[in-house]
């Protein structure tokens, strides 16, 4: 049978049978919130490529999250950026540095929002590399170290999970084996797996801080035309002790996003970078596209080629959206 007989138009004649047979739906649920906290006090500095994201002193971080928890996201994930800058990122494990320092405000009053922690140096390196340099290289096995005292440093402050960003080999299980010898043994690992040296992360680089100051990282992060080398690095991440995995950036990675739903069985988390997100609000600021629709559309997109968690700058508005 076929047309005349068929007429996929039939399901979508009114906007109640749509909702009954649409397939994919949004949740505030679904988000991640990343927050970028500074040092000082009273401090709301917008950053000029991602409109309606700021730098935030830890009273504001603390207003902001408690905005974030009533709006039903469940989580935020957590940026630094530290009062100075050193070759080896020392406040990035430092007990009193300023993550540490916003955790501990954020778990004392919204006790019930997750908090997530990026893991990584480059926003505390004054080179700006994801590790430890030696000979103008970013050596790996060096860097293992620092990272996990790093995990572990977040954790002791009250984080309910770490998300390794940097790339490094090994460096999962290497997290792992120091959280669980620190008694962190419930703390989730939320692996960047499949991170590509991106062009979209431009404003993020503005709002943490973190441009390189000599190269790039090509030599970590993944060469964008490859997609079978996203899964062996997820099915190592795995091994290593990953508990989710994440594919970053998302929008030009669908492909990958839908790869690794299918073969497996972790939940997959996808980051809807800086770039992703400014193109969207420049566009719609010169009235070419339609902020919130594309904005919906894009985050859709996103959770039907199978994701389960979104990193998203826009959850607060998407959330106000879905709430309505
Ligand atoms: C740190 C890190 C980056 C992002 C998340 N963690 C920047 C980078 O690798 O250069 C990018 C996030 C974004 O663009 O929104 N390694």
């Amino acid at each position: 049978m076929g047309f005349p007989d068929i007429r996929p138009r039939r399901l979508r004649s009114n906007e109640m049978i749509r909702r009954m047979v649409r397939e994919t739906t949004l949740s505030p649920d679904d988000f991640i919130y990343p927050l970028f906290v500074t040092h000082g006090k009273d401090v709301r500095k917008e950053i000029s490529s991602m409109p309606g994201n700021f730098q935030q002193s830890i009273d504001h971080i603390v207003k902001d999250c408690e905005e974030v928890h009533k709006l039903g996201i469940p989580a935020v994930i957590l940026f630094g950026i530290p009062e100075k800058k050193d070759e080896l990122g020392c406040e990035a494990y430092a007990d009193d540095g300023i993550v540490q320092r916003a955790i501990r405000a954020i778990k004392s009053n919204v006790p019930d929002l997750v908090v997530i922690t990026d893991v990584c140096l480059c926003e505390y390196t004054s080179h700006g590399h994801c590790g430890v340099i030696e000979h103008g290289h970013v050596k790996n096995d060096a860097t293992l170290e620092l990272l996990a005292k790093e995990a572990v440093s977040h954790a002791k402050a009250g984080a309910d999970m770490v998300a390794p960003s940097d790339m490094m080999d090994g460096r999962v299980a290497a997290i792992r084996k120091s959280l669980d010898g620190e008694g962190h043994t419930n703390i989730p690992i939320m692996a960047y797996a499949a991170k590509y040296a991106s062009s979209f992360y431009g404003p993020f680089r503005e709002a943490a801080e973190s441009t390189p100051q000599f190269g790039d990282r090509r030599s970590y992060q993944m060469d964008p035309p490859n997609s079978r080398e996203a899964l062996r690095e997820v099915a190592l991440d795995i091994q290593e002790g990953a508990d989710i995995v994440m594919v970053k950036p998302a929008l030009s990675y669908l492909d990958i996003i839908y790869r690794i739903r299918e073969r497996f069985d972790l939940p997959v988390a996808a980051y809807n970078v800086s770039g992703e997100f400014s193109m969207i609000k420049a566009g719609a600021k010169m009235g070419w596209i339609d902020g919130e629709r594309v904005m919906m559309e894009v985050l859709t997109s996103i959770k039907r080629a199978g994701a389960d968690l979104i990193l998203t700058y826009h959850a607060k508005e998407a959330a106000t959206l879905l709430n309505k």
